[in-house]
Order: structure tokens, then C-alpha cells, then sequence
């Protein structure tokens, strides 16, 4: 009888409960969007791939689209109209971001770039990344370097062509993106292709990539928060930890190197990486750089730039591979630039590689590694088109939702390099329609030296090797299933077997 009178008390305040959100949530402002339930919002809803069930609550509830997961208000928008409104209109009022319990528990948010809440950090760290890495001098400086460890990718890919081994495209461009970076930024290599030791620093930003895409429940139920439920914090933690002091060595190292070779006008530059010019600029008194906070920056250029370009290439190359026609004009536009001195890729090439260019957008319109870009948060109320978007709300922009859009694009399942050939639209955040890198205050300050990485590596893959899957598998069986993360991973690795192609090494 006790038991029979809770279990009545408890469905009555959960009705009641529910009620009372529903009533709250006609009389408030929010845009349109599901009922949520009491406690638990719509996160039923939103499931294992949150890119594919927002895409279809958006066609029912419009691009403008309002859910609750957990406590967490969160508004999805799936348009370039309503891309534009957000990042262009109303970019400053929406340029926050939601800082994750696992981004918190080492205080990356207080040093970080991609985690900046905004305001002078966030301005200090976008011009430096923009002035002293990214500009087109910059880039044009370091181009050697990035060509030698594309040329060591050729080099291992070969050696696997002539055992007729198979390459695991993702984690050897993974590993090739890795060591351009390190080289540019440290001077350094990182990570060896066949090597089972040494590499340390190539697991932990795997690993922090497999943490930083974890739904974590506790970001949406704060009572959570000290119990770290999932485990997510504490062991993504140690990952972020084992990141930052290997930077920590490397910059220490490198202090005291140039302490010990210092030239008379106090600044000296033992290897001109980006590290050298970061701590001229220390010494300098130009910015306000502290240790910590280089470290947290170099942590940051690292997560964001590897497995996003990487899972480019990986995704580029399947489709090609399903597409073998496309290869081949793919090949074909390459073997014709380079015929005459028989040379590899160039990043001055890229220019004059129209289909190549195509090949990426349409990568980027079906793959974008990012799906909702990195959630935005609202700075403050904002009325859109007659709703409020309220402070604190979470920015979901479903990038992957608009590159399947049949309005937007005909045929949109269909891999159509050629749709891009006649058409102007780039990915640099002009146009809305496609936004893979974001766009407004917070476009990825890294999109420069992406799109040189990806071009080189995808062009000299194809340029170089004929491709066949593992197994004699038929191109028409391969898995495309998608993993969502942090970057939108291929659910199973694409494993091909290079062969040597038209022109030699
Ligand atoms: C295919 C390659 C890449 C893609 C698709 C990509 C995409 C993105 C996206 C969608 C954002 C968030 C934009 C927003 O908040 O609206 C972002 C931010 C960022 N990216 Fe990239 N990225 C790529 C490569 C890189 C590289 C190579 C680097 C650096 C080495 C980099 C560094 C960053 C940083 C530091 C941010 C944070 C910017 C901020 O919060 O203000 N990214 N990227």
C-alpha cells in the first residue's frame, strides 16, 4: 500500500513536472524545436549521431531549431541564411564557447585559443596565430620543410607498395600532418611511420581527440560534476597533462639553447620555427606570453590541426577510390602539370589544379570534420528573427546537415567534384553554403595551412600511386559508416594497397 502511494506521488510530480515544461516552453521565446522531458531534455533524441537525428528533427522543426539537453539550452541551426544571421549579424554575440568539464579540469580554458570565452585573449592569441604562423609569408618560409615530410611520406608509402602492403590511410597522414607540424612548429619530428615506440606524443593527441569527443554527462547535468561519471575528465586528463609537459621540455630546451647561444642583440634565433619567433616575441615584451601559455597554444594548434586535416584525406581518398573515374581525372589533371620535369607536387601547383580543388570542397560538403563546427555559445540574450536566443545557450551550426541539403545542392549524396569546377564558391568563409572551417570572428585560424596540407598530400597520393583495397574488396562494398567525435572519423579505417604508378619516384 506504502509502495503503491510513492509510486502515485512520484507519476503525479513527474506529470506535473512535465507539465510545467511544456507550459514554460510555449511561453517562452526560444524558437521552435521538440519537447523536452523533465530532467533529461531531448538527449534521447539525440542519439549516437547527433549530426543525422538534428538533421531530421530540423526538417520537421525548420533550420532555426530550439532542444534542452540536459540543462543545457541548445539552439541547432541548419542554413546558410541562418549561418549568416548568427556568425555574420550577430557574430560578436555569438562568438563564446561552451567550456567542457574536461577542457576545465587543467585549466585549458584559461590559456587556450579554441576555448577562449572571448575578449582580449582570444584577440591577443587570433592576431598572433595570424601574424606570426598562418600569414602567407609565414607559410611561404616554411614550405620546404612541409614538402621533405610530404616527400617521407612518399617514401614510406613506396616501401609499402613494393611489399604490396596495405597503407592505413587516415593514421599514416595522420602521422605525416603530425610531423609537418612539429617540424614547423618545433623543428622536430614527432612521429615515425612504422615505429611501435617513440610514440608517445602521437597516442596522447589521438587519444585526446577520442576524450574531446565523448559526450560527457556531466556537462549537461551540473549535479553530476563531481562524480565524473563516465570517467571522461580523469582520464582525458592525464592525456592533456602527458601534452603539456612534453611542450614544457621542448620550450625549457629550447630556452636554454638559445641562452647558451645568444647573439648581441639579445634575441637570438637558434632553428627560425615557430617556437623561436614566439619567444623572440616573449623577450621582445610584445606579447604577454608566459610558458603556461605557450604550451596551452601549441596543445591547441595540435588537437585542432591533425585529425581534422587528416580525416580529410582519409575521406577524399575513399571517395576516390569508390569513384574510379574521378581518380583518374584526378590523376590525369596532375600527370599533365608535372610531365614535363617529372617532379612531385608543389604548393605553387595548387593553383593550377582546378579538378584537385574540386576533389577537397566536395570532400568538405560530404565529410566536414567538424559537423557543428566547435559549439558556439551565446554571450548575452539575442533576438533572432522574432525568438530569443538566451545567454549561456549552446550554438550548434549542422554544417554537415546543409552539405546534404537538396535545396542547397542537387544530388547531394553523390560525390561530384564537377559541380565545383564552374563555380566560384571557396570554403574561406565567404559563402554560407559552405563553411567546413566556420566563419565570422572564429573561422579556423589554421585554414591556410590546411588547405596546403591537404592538397599536397592527397595530390601527391594520387599523383604517384594507383590504389586497390585491402582483400581484393570491391570498392562498391567498402563501409562508409561515420563515427562522430570531435572530427567526423570513417567508422572503419580505409586500408589500400599502393601500386606504383605512370611516373616513377
Ligand atoms: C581540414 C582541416 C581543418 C578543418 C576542417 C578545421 C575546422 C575548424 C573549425 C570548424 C573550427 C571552429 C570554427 C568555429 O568555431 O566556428 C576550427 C577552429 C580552430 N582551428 Fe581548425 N580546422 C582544420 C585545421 C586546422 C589546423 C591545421 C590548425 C592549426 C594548426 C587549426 C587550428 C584551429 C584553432 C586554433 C581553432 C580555434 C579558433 C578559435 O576558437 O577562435 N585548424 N577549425
Amino acid at each position: 500500500m506504502e509502495y503503491a502511494a510513492f509510486f502515485l506521488f512520484l507519476s503525479s510530480l513527474l506529470t506535473f513536472i512535465y507539465a510545467l515544461t511544456i507550459f514554460g516552453r510555449r511561453n517562452s521565446r526560444l524558437p521552435p524545436g521538440p519537447y523536452p522531458f523533465p530532467i533529461i531534455g531531448n538527449l534521447l533524441q539525440v542519439g549516437n549521431k547527433p549530426h543525422h537525428s538534428l538533421a531530421i528533427l530540423s526538417k520537421r522543426y525548420g533550420p532555426f531549431m530550439s532542444l534542452m539537453l540536459g540543462s543545457k539550452t541548445t539552439i541547432v541551426i541548419s542554413s546558410p541564411d541562418m549561418a549568416k544571421e548568427f556568425f555574420h549579424t550577430n557574430d560578436q554575440s555569438f562568438s563564446g564557447r561552451f567550456i567542457t568539464e574536461a577542457i576545465r579540469s587543467v585549466d585549458h580554458h584559461k590559456f587556450s585559443l579554441v576555448w577562449s570565452p572571448g575578449g582580449d585573449q582570444l584577440r591577443r592569441l587570433r592576431r598572433i596565430t595570424k601574424e606570426y604562423m598562418f600569414s602567407v609569408r609565414c607559410l611561404d618560409d616554411s614550405e620546404l620543410r612541409r614538402r621533405e615530410k610530404v616527400r617521407e611520406l612518399l617514401d614510406h608509402v613506396n616501401q609499402c607498395s613494393v611489399e604490396a602492403r596495405a597503407v592505413n590511410i587516415g593514421s599514416t597522414t595522420f602521422t605525416t600532418i603530425l610531423n609537418i607540424l612539429s617540424t614547423f612548429i618545433f623543428s622536430l619530428d614527432s612521429s615515425q611511420y612504422d615505429s611501435v615506440s617513440s610514440q608517445e606524443f602521437k597516442d596522447n593527441v589521438w587519444a585526446l581527440m577520442e576524450y574531446a569527443g565523448m559526450v560527457n554527462l556531466a556537462d549537461f547535468f551540473p549535479i553530476l560534476k563531481p562524480f565524473d561519471p563516465q570517467g571522461i575528465v580523469r582520464r582525458g586528463s592525464v592525456h592533456l597533462k602527458k601534452l603539456l609537459t612534453i611542450f614544457d621540455k621542448l620550450i625549457d630546451q629550447r630556452i636554454q639553447t638559445r641562452l647558451s647561444s645568444s647573439s648581441n642583440d639579445g634575441i637570438s634565433s637558434t632553428k627560425n620555427d615557430v617556437l623561436d619567433l614566439l619567444l623572440n616575441l616573449k623577450q621582445k615584451d610584445e606579447s604577454e606570453f608566459s610558458q603556461i601559455g605557450l604550451g596551452h597554444l601549441f596543445l591547441d594548434l595540435f588537437v585542432a590541426g591533425t585529425h581534422s586535416t587528416s580525416s580529410t584525406v582519409e575521406w577524399a581518398m575513399t571517395e576516390l577510390i569508390r569513384n574510379p573515374d574521378k581518380m583518374a581525372t584526378a590523376r590525369s589533371e596532375l600527370v599533365k602539370l608535372m610531365q614535363h620535369d617529372n617532379r612531385n607536387i608543389e604548393e605553387r601547383d595548387i593553383i593550377q589544379l582546378p579538378y584537385l580543388r574540386s576533389i577537397i570542397k566536395e570532400t568538405f560538403r560530404l565529410h566536414p570534420p567538424a559537423p557543428f563546427l566547435v559549439p558556439h555559445e551565446a554571450i548575452h540574450d539575442v533576438e533572432v528573427r522574432g525568438f530569443v536566443v538566451p545567454k549561456n545557450a549552446q550554438i550548434l551550426c549542422n554544417v554537415w546537415a546543409m552539405g546534404r541539403d537538396p535545396n542547397i545542392w542537387p544530388a547531394p549524396e553523390m560525390f561530384m567534384p564537377e559541380r565545383f569546377l564552374e563555380d566560384e564558391i571557396n570554403y574561406k568563409g565567404q559563402y554560407f553554403d559552405l563553411i567546413p572551417f566556420g566563419t565570422g570572428r572564429r573561422i579556423c585560424p589554421g585554414l591556410n595551412i590546411a588547405h596546403r596540407m591537404l592538397h599536397m598530400t592527397l595530390g601527391s597520393l594520387i599523383h604517384k600511386f594507383d590504389w586497390k583495397l585491402e582483400g581484393d574488396m570491391r570498392a562498391q562494398d567498402m563501409d562508409m559508416e561515420e563515427k562522430f567525435g570531435i572530427t567526423l572519423q570513417k567508422k572503419v579505417p580505409l586500408m589500400a594497397i599502393p601500386i606504383k604508378g605512370c611516373l616513377r619516384l
